[in-house]
């Protein structure tokens, strides 16, 4: 038997606790080798003048390196900054891997999509540096470094050769933002010399969400600015069905969280009607990432397969199954495979 590998799960809010619960369950029938380290973590929980993320969970990611995460709620406008962006910053993750991929059985617009958005995670307009300068006026301050979009860069290359991926596009806004954006691809240049076997090129993010919708299967691996990383691969999601499906990946150099790219979802929260595929598909990157590249495979194969065959969908892809049927016909599947 495989040694267990100890996971940080935390489930978060809003539907979160729902589709955790889901993979939970479907990883115990898959009888994956994973333990469970379950820790709570809300934005309901936050309380002035005290840390962000609790002292067990920080040690608790240190400790296994590895963490699936539910999506977490970020007060608009006001309030606590975003504890998805604490996390990020406290592991320095540095990396946002978004695939999207057209699945069989699900009619969308494109029946060709594979591409993996691979966003800048660390700093752009992300910084949290905002001050009102004079009663009206407000700034807020995008940091792009070099060392960080060389590291991006570098990484959206290694991962198209780990992958056999045959093109990087690297995206931006430099026209306008000459010094900033311009530093970012100056960064992706630099990479793309180096990585010869891999095609590269350039386009303008405008133009780019044009390209997207009209033709994405010209599109391969995409690297980007943090901002645009995150509107753009909520374009991607859609493209092949929504939020919903769509899995993500957050990298450092010996930390990785992996979590839906999707939110609580206040609306439809403590329904039973969430759908967990995205929160599955990634715990499926997580198994291959920690090198359970065959059993993250297996239990992709069957959550596709249900999807395909439709008679198990939740309301967002146009069907009446709540999240427990869903798992279960995902639970029938690797079962009958
Ligand atoms: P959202 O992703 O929560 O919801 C957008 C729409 O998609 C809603 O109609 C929702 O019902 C639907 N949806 C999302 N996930 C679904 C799923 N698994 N199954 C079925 N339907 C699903 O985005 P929204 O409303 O903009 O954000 C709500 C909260 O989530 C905010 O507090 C926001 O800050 C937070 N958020 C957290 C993220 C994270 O933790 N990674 C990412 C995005 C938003």
């Amino acid at each position: 038997m495989n040694e267990h590998t100890t996971v940080t799960l935390i489930p978060g809010d809003g539907i979160g606790p729902e589709i955790a619960e889901a993979v939970v369950g479907i990883f115990a029938d898959a009888s994956a080798p994973i333990s469970w380290e379950r820790m709570e973590l809300s934005s309901a929980g936050v309380a002035e003048g005290s840390p962000l993320l609790p002292d067990e969970l920080v040690a608790s990611v240190r400790k296994n390196k590895v963490a699936l995460k539910g999506p977490l709620a970020t007060p608009i406008g006001s309030g606590h900054v975003s504890l998805n962006l604490a996390i990020r910053k406290a592991f320095n993750l540095y990396a946002n891997v978004r695939p999207a991929r057209s699945l069989a059985g699900l009619t969308t617009r494109y029946d060709n999509v594979d591409l993996v958005v691979v966003r800048e995670n660390t700093e752009g307009e992300y910084s949290g540096l905002e001050h009102e300068v004079a009663p009206g006026v407000v700034e807020s301050i995008k940091v792009i470094t070099r060392t960080a979009s060389e590291r991006i860069a570098r990484y959206a290359f290694e991962y198209a050769v780990r992958e056999n991926r045959h093109k990087v596009s690297a995206v931006h806004k430099a026209n306008i933002m000459k010094k900033s954006d311009g530093l970012f691809l100056q960064c992706c240049r630099e990479a793309a010399e180096k990585y010869p076997g891999i095609e590269y090129e350039e386009l303008i993010v405008d133009n780019c969400c044009m390209q997207l919708v009209r033709d994405p299967g010209r599109f391969d691996v995409m690297v980007l600015p943090n901002l645009y990383g995150d509107i753009v691969s909520d374009l991607t999601a859609g493209l092949v069905g929504g939020l919903g499906l769509a899995p993500s990946g957050n990298i450092g150099d010996d930390i990785s969280v992996f979590e839906s790219v999707h939110g609580t979802a206040p609306d439809i929260a403590g329904q039973g009607k969430a759908n967990p595929t995205a929160l599955l598909l990634s715990a499926c990157m997580m198994l291959r990432h920690i090198g359970e590249t065959d059993l993250g495979n297996r239990i992709e194969r069957a959550c596709y397969d249900v999807l395909a065959e439709g008679r198990f969908r939740t309301g967002d892809l146009g069907g009446t199954a709540g999240t427990e049927a869903f798992a279960g016909a995902v639970i029938g599947k690797l079962q009958s495979a």
